[in-house]
């Protein structure tokens, strides 16, 4: 062999970690993270939600606790979600000034938000006796527009509670449009609004639903995306940005690096990926039978979300990583 074979060598960049640190690609910052949170309405202390070790339903008092060590973390916002005592046909408990989502939001932004972005999941399937993310017709069928009415209200008890990102979750058609009027008419012009543009009807929601005790029978194959369509995704991505977005969502994110790769290239508005309850769940289930290095894992499943294209992350480990960056 030739002394100068071969000629390229990629491996004397990986030689030691101090150039493995110099050449990395991609940081994550505890700043583009974002910590879903779920309230429970009646909650005394908080509970835990099977199938996602270590996340909880919170009582208004544990999540007072919980937001300031997500402050303290210096992560960049929470995302909350509700879950009521009471649900019927119509939601009731989403536009209530005392539905417990609003009582919550009023209290992060109380409490943090000053710090942190207050951020609330604007659907209605947490409210719905039946379970779906929009209002039915008398076919049993969501009914887009009866549902973007509904919306419309959801977002101005949100906006008046004090959430400063409303996260447009339903996939309902317009409801970016629809919302941004109303909250511009009724003088919430800096209210912003994620759009949960690509969203799939994903397996992956699995744990969620125990988490938010959702009533669904069925599914949401009607108003999500086929989890097949990589083009439909872009075109989702499109419209929200026409209809006003200030971000753009693609969730879930592990399965759908591609249709976040593609809006990554072509959004003028931020992009972040939702690392949903399954993604969490199947790490935190191997890692407890030993069979991954849980550490590593997470933080690898959470470059990797970065190096796709996404300028931040919802992920239910937002607080354990902001941590671990600190110490790094
Ligand atoms: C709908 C909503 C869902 C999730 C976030 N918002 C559930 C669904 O669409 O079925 C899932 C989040 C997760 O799985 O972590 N309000």
């Amino acid at each position: 062999m030739t002394a100068s074979f071969p000629a390229v060598r990629a491996r004397r960049l990986r030689a030691a970690p101090a150039w493995r640190r110099l050449t990395r690609e991609t940081r994550l910052d505890a700043g583009q993270l974002v910590l879903p949170m779920f309230v429970r309405e009646g909650a005394e202390a908080a509970i835990p939600i099977g199938s996602m070790p270590g996340v909880v339903q919170h009582s208004l008092e544990t999540l007072k606790a919980e937001l300031h060590r997500a402050a303290a973390a210096g992560i960049g916002g929470v995302m909350l979600f509700g879950v009521p005592e009471h649900k019927d046909a119509a939601g009731s408990g989403a536009t209530a000034a005392d539905g417990i989502l609003n009582v919550a939001t009023e209290i992060a932004a109380a409490e943090v938000g000053g710090d942190l972005v207050v951020q609330t999941d604007l659907c209605l399937d947490e409210f719905t006796d039946h379970g779906h993310c929009g209002v039915l017709d008398e076919a049993g069928r969501v009914d887009n527009d009866a549902t973007l009415e509904r919306y419309r209200d959801m977002a101005l008890a949100q906006a008046a509670s004090g959430s400063q990102l409303l996260g447009l979750s339903g996939m309902m058609d317009g409801q970016t449009a629809v919302v941004r009027a109303a909250l511009d008419d009724a003088g919430y012009g800096d209210v912003a609004l994620l759009a949960y543009a690509a969203k799939y009807a994903s397996a992956f929601y699995g744990p969620f639903r125990e988490a938010v005790q959702s009533s669904l029978q069925g599914d949401r194959r009607t108003y999500q995306l086929d989890p097949a369509n990589r083009r439909e995704g872009a075109r989702e991505v499109a419209l929200d940005v026409a209809e006003g977005a200030d971000i753009v969502m693609v969730k879930p994110a592990m399965s759908y690096l591609d249709v976040l790769a593609d809006a990554a290239a072509t959004s003028p508005v931020p992009v972040w990926a939702y690392q949903v309850s399954g993604e969490y769940a199947m790490i935190e289930a191997a890692a407890a039978h030993g069979w991954i290095d849980r550490e590593r894992a997470i933080d690898e499943s959470l470059v990797g979300i970065v190096r796709a294209g996404a300028d931040a992350v919802l992920t239910y480990w937002a607080i354990e990583v902001a941590e671990r960056i600190a110490r790094a």
